[in-house]
C-alpha cells in the first residue's frame, strides 16, 4: 500500500515512522517533511495547506491512503476534497473541523449537547468584550478570566488573564497577536484550576477508542515560567485518569460530541484529542483538537504495538469496536529540545552534535533540515524530541534524558522537568 502522510513536525515523523513499521506499507510519503522525516519516507515539495496538490499528488501516485497531520490542511476541506476525488483519507471533514478551527462553535456545541465546561461568552468585537467582562458575568475586577482568539492562531490565541486589567489588555492585543482572522470574535470564559489532561482516541464516527492519557508541558521554563510554547514534553501514565474518571468522560463528552456531530449532520471520523482540566465539579472540557497533539503523539506512538495501517482501514470501514489496539504497557517520555530563544525568535542553521551516539530511545525531528556537508542543523523552533518507554515513568523519563545529555547544539533548551 502506498501511504501518504501529511505535514512536516516531530508529530509527522512518529507518524511516519510508526506507518514505516507496518507490513502493510510499501512505499511511504511525506508532503512535505523535514531531515528526520526523510530517513523513513519519501519527502515531497507539497505544501500541507495546498490542498488541490495534495490531491493531485495522491491521484498521481496511487496513493491508497493519506494521514492527515495537523490542523491546517483539516481547516481548509483537505478531506472533503480528497473523498470527492474517492481518495482514502484519515480527518475529519471540514464540517467537523469546525470544533477545532472556531472556538466559539466548539463552545457551542458543548453548550447544545451538554459536555461540561468553563461558562463562556462571545463577542463580535473587542469593544463588546470588555463590555461582557464589565457586567460582572465573569466576577470582579480581581477575578482571574481566560481570552480566547476565536481562530486558528498556532498555540498563541489563549491567554489567561490574572484580573481584569490584563483581561482588557489581552483583548486589545489580541488582533496583533494572532491576526485579525483569528481575533474576528472573542471568547471570555471563567478560568478553571485543576489538573490537565489530553485524552486522545481514534474515531470512525460512531465508535471510537482511546489511547493512553497524556500530558503535555506548554511553558518554556521549569516549573511551568514563561511564555507559552506549541509544548515542550509529554508523557504517558496510566496513573493521569482513573478508570472512574475515564467512565465519566466516556459518558459526558466522548459519546455526546459523537453523537452530537452525527446530530448536526456529519461524523467526527479521525483523531479526536480532548483537553481536559480536573476540577473540583468534576472533568470539563477545555478545547477539541481535532487531530493528533504535537508532542504528545510522539509519547503515544511509541507505545503503539497494533498495525497502525489496519487501525486506519477499520476508521474508514466504520470497524474500529472490532479490532483490539494494543499498547505497550508502562509509560513514555517525550523531552523536546527547542533551539535558542524559541518560542520569541528561535535561532535556526546549527549543527545538532551526537545523534549518532544515542540508542534505545526513538529521536523525533521537528524542526532539522540537512548542511551540505551533510550535518542535521536545526531550523525551526522545537527541534528534536527525544522519546523513551519504560516499565513506569521514572525509568521512561530515566532513559529520554540519559539519551539527552548526549545531544547538543548551540542555545540547546530543554526542561528538566517533563513528567515531574
Ligand atoms: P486551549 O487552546 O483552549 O486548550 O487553551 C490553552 C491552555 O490555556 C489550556 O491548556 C489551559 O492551560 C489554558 N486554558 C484554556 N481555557 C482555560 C480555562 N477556561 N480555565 C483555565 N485555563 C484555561
Ligand atoms: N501539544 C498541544 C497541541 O498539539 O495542540
Amino acid at each position: 500500500m502506498n501511504v501518504l502522510v501529511i505535514g512536516s513536525g516531530g508529530r509527522e515523523h512518529a507518524i511516519c515512522r510508526t506507518f514505516s513499521k507496518s507490513s502493510r506499507v510499501t512505499r511511504l510519503f511525506c508532503a512535505n517533511g523535514n531531515a528526520g522525516i526523510a530517513q523513513v519516507a519519501e519527502c515531497v515539495p507539497v505544501r500541507p495547506d495546498d490542498i488541490f496538490a495534495l490531491a493531485d499528488f495522491a491521484t498521481l501516485n496511487a496513493i491508497d491512503l493519506t494521514f492527515v497531520g495537523g490542523e491546517t490542511s483539516l481547516a481548509l476541506g483537505v478531506v472533503d476534497e480528497f473523498e470527492a476525488r474517492g481518495l482514502k483519507i484519515i480527518g475529519p471533514c471540514k464540517e467537523a473541523a469546525r470544533l477545532e478551527a472556531s472556538k466559539s462553535f466548539a463552545k457551542d456545541f458543548m453548550a447544545r449537547h451538554g459536555v461540561p465546561t468553563a461558562k463562556f461568552t462571545t463577542s463580535h468585537s473587542p469593544a463588546f468584550a470588555i463590555l461582557e467582562l464589565e457586567s460582572g458575568d465573569f466576577g470582579d475586577e480581581n477575578s482571574p478570566v481566560v481570552v480566547k482568539a476565536d481562530g486558528l492562531a498556532a498555540g498563541k490565541g489563549v491567554v489567561v488573564a490574572k484580573n481584569r486589567t490584563e483581561a482588557v489588555g489581552a483583548i486589545k492585543e489580541m488582533a496583533d497577536l494572532v491576526g485579525t482572522a483569528a481575533a474576528e470574535k472573542i471568547v471570555l470564559e471563567e478560568c478553571m484550576f485543576g489538573r490537565e489532561v489530553s485524552l486522545l482516541m481514534f474515531a470512525d464516527g460512531e465508535d471510537f477508542a482511546l489511547m493512553p492519557p497524556t500530558r503535555d508541558h506548554k511553558r518554556i521554563g521549569e516549573g511551568d515560567t514563561g511564555p507559552n510554547t506549541g509544548g515542550m514534553g509529554t508523557f504517558t501514565d496510566s496513573s493521569l485518569l482513573t478508570t472512574d474518571e475515564l467512565q465519566i468522560i466516556k459518558d459526558t463528552m466522548i459519546r455526546p460530541t459523537l453523537h452530537g456531530c452525527i446530530r448536526e449532520g456529519f461524523r467526527f471520523r479521525g483523531i479526536m484529542f480532548l483537553g481536559i482540566m480536573m476540577t473540583a465539579q468534576g472533568p470539563k472540557l477545555l478545547e477539541y483538537n481535532v487531530r493528533f497533539g504535537d508532542p504528545e503523539t510522539q509519547a503515544i506512538l511509541v507505545r503503539l504495538e497494533t498495525d497502525l495501517f489496519d487501525i486506519c482501514a477499520a476508521m474508514l470501514d466504520g470497524t474500529l469496536s472490532s479490532i483490539d489496539i494494543k499498547w505497550k504497557p508502562g509509560s513514555s517520555a517525550c523531552v523536546v529540545l527547542a533551539s535558542e530563544a524559541y518560542p520569541q525568535k528561535p535561532r535556526t542553521g546549527d549543527v545538532i552534535n551526537g545523534l549518532e551516539n544515542v540508542s534505545g530511545v526513538e529521536v523525533f525531528h521537528a524542526g532539522t533540515s540537512k548542511d551540505e556537508a551533510g550535518n542535521y542543523i536545526t531550523s525551526g523552533g522545537r527541534v528534536l524530541g527525544v522519546t523513551a518507554t519504560g516499565d513506569d515513568l521514572s525509568a521512561a523519563l530515566s532513559t529520554a534524558y540519559s539519551a539527552v545529555a548526549k545531544i547538543s547544539f548551540e542555545g540547546m533548551q530543554f526542561r528538566r522537568d517533563i513528567g515531574k
